[in-house]
C-alpha cells in the first residue's frame, strides 16, 4: 500500500522549497523502499489564477482523501487587492476548516550548529527539543458571541462602543487535543505541560480539569504538570529545556509557539504540523507546512531556505506514516549539512558559512 501524499506548493517561494521536498522523497522511494503515491494541485494565488478560487473543490476533496497534505505557503502582492473571499489565505483556512485540523504541532528545535542565532545563550538553547501543540479550531477565535457593537446606553464609555469576544471550550474539543498531546509525548519525553489560565478564567478551569480526567483515565504513564500561561511564557524563555510537550488552547498556542519559534533562529527552518480525527486508515487527518510565508522579496531568485519544508516532510514520515526512523534519518541529514557550515543566505550570520543556493541545499542534504 503506497502512502498518499498531495504536495501543493502554492506562491512565492512555496514551489522552490517543495521542489526540494519532492528531490528527498524521490531519495526515500529508491533508497529505503518507502512507497508514496505523490499527486501535486494548485493552492492560494496560483489556484485563484487557474480557477477564480484559492482552493477549488477538487482539490479540496484530494485533500480529505490523501493521507497526508503537504503545503508550501500562499500569498504575495500580486494577490493583496483580491476580495477577502478569494484571498489566497482562504484557500489555507478552508483546507484546515474542512480537514478539522484541531491539534497544531510547533516544534522548536535547536540545532547545535544555530544555537547563536537564538535570542538567547547558546546554552540555554543549544539542542533544545520541544514541541507546542496549540488547539486550532476553536477557543476566542471562534467562540460566540462575538463583534463590535454601540454601547450608546453607558454615558461613562468615551467613544460609545464596545469589542466582543468569547473564550468557549467544550470538554469534548479539550480532550480531543490533550490525547493528541498525550500520545506526542509517549513518542517523545513522556512529559506533558497544560497550559491556561485557571486563577481568572472559568474556561481555564475546565481546560484543566479535562486534560488531567484524559491524563487520568488514559495516559496515567506519562507525567502531567499545569502551569499558569503567562508563567509559562516565562519559563520557555528562563529555561525552555525543561518542558517536552506543551499543549495550550488557541489564544496562547498562538502567542507561546511564535515565542518558542524564535528560541531557534531563522524562520526558515521552522516545519509545522495539524492533525485531525483518525480516518478509516487509523491515520490522522494531517496537513504539513513550513511556518514562514511566500517570502515575495526573495522568490524567485534561488535564495529560500528549504530546510522548514524538508523538516515539514519529515514530520509526515514520522506522524503520518509511522516512518520515524526515515524522520530521524532526515533530521540528522539536516544536522549534519548544518554542522558542515553549509548555509542557505537567511544563515549567513555573523560565523559565516559556505554560502549555497535552495537548490544546493537539498542536494547536500540528499548527499
Ligand atoms: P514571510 O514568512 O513570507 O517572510 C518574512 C521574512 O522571512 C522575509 O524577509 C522572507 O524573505 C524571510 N523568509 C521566509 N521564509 C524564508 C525561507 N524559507 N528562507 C529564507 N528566508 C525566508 O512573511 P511575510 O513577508 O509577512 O508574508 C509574505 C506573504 O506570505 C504574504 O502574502 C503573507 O500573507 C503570506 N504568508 C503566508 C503564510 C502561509 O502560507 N502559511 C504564512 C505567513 C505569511
Ligand atoms: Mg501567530
Amino acid at each position: 500500500e503506497p502512502y498518499s501524499l498531495l504536495i501543493l506548493p502554492g506562491d512565492g517561494i512555496g514551489p522552490e522549497v517543495m521542489a526540494e521536498v519532492v528531490k528527498v522523497i524521490d531519495w526515500f522511494q529508491a533508497n529505503r523502499g518507502l512507497n508514496f503515491d505523490v499527486s501535486h494541485d494548485l493552492v492560494g494565488g496560483a489556484a485563484y489564477d487557474a480557477h477564480g478560487v484559492p482552493l477549488a473543490d477538487d482539490t479540496m476533496a484530494r485533500a480529505q482523501a490523501a493521507d497526508a497534505v503537504l503545503l508550501g505557503a500562499v500569498g504575495g502582492p500580486k494577490y493583496d487587492q483580491l476580495d477577502f473571499s478569494v484571498k489566497p489565505e482562504r484557500g489555507l483556512l478552508r483546507l484546515r476548516k474542512e480537514m478539522d485540523l484541531f491539534a497544531n504541532l510547533r516544534p522548536a528545535q535547536c540545532f547545535d550548529a544555530l544555537a547563536d542565532f537564538s535570542s538567547l545563550k547558546r546554552d540555554v538553547v543549544a539542542g533544545l527539543d520541544i514541541l507546542i501543540v496549540r488547539e486550532l479550531t476553536s477557543g476566542v477565535y471562534f467562540g460566540e458571541p462575538r463583534g463590535i457593537h454601540s454601547d450608546d446606553n453607558n454615558p461613562e464609555n468615551e467613544g460609545g462602543r464596545v469589542g466582543i469576544n468569547t473564550q468557549r471550550y467544550t470538554s469534548g474539543e479539550i480532550r480531543r487535543v490533550a490525547r493528541a498531546a498525550f500520545e506526542l509525548a509517549k513518542r517523545r519525553g513522556n512529559k506533558v505541560c497544560s497550559m491556561e489560565k485557571a486563577n481568572v478564567m472559568e474556561s481555564g478551569i475546565l481546560w484543566r480539569e479535562e486534560v488531567q480526567w484524559v491524563h487520568d483515565n488514559e495516559y496515567p504513564d506519562v507525567e502531567l504538570t499545569h502551569m499558569y500561561a503567562d508563567n509559562g511564557a516565562m519559563q520557555l524563555v528562563r529555561r525552555p529545556q525543561q518542558f517536552d510537550v506543551i499543549v495550550t488552547d488557541n489564544l496562547f498556542g498562538d502567542i507561546l509557539s511564535d515565542a518558542a519559534a524564535m528560541l531557534t533562529g531563522s524562520l526558515g527552518m521552522l516545519p509545522s504540523a495539524s492533525l485531525g480525527a483518525p480516518m478509516a486508515n487509523g491515520r490522522p487527518k494531517a496537513l504539513y507546512e513550513p511556518v514562514h510565508g511566500s517570502a515575495p522579496d526573495i522568490a524567485g531568485q534561488g535564495k529560500a531556505n528549504p530546510i522548514a519544508c524538508i523538516l515539514s516532510f519529515a514530520m509526515a514520515l514520522r506522524y503520518s506514516f509511522d516512518q520515524g526512523d526515515a524522520a530521524a534519518e532526515l533530521e540528522q541529514a539536516v544536522e549534519k549539512v548544518l554542522a558542515d557550515g553549509v548555509r542557505t543566505p537567511d544563515l549567513m550570520g555573523a560565523q559565516g558559512g559556505i554560502q549555497v543556493s535552495t537548490a544546493q541545499m537539498g542536494d547536500k542534504i540528499i548527499a
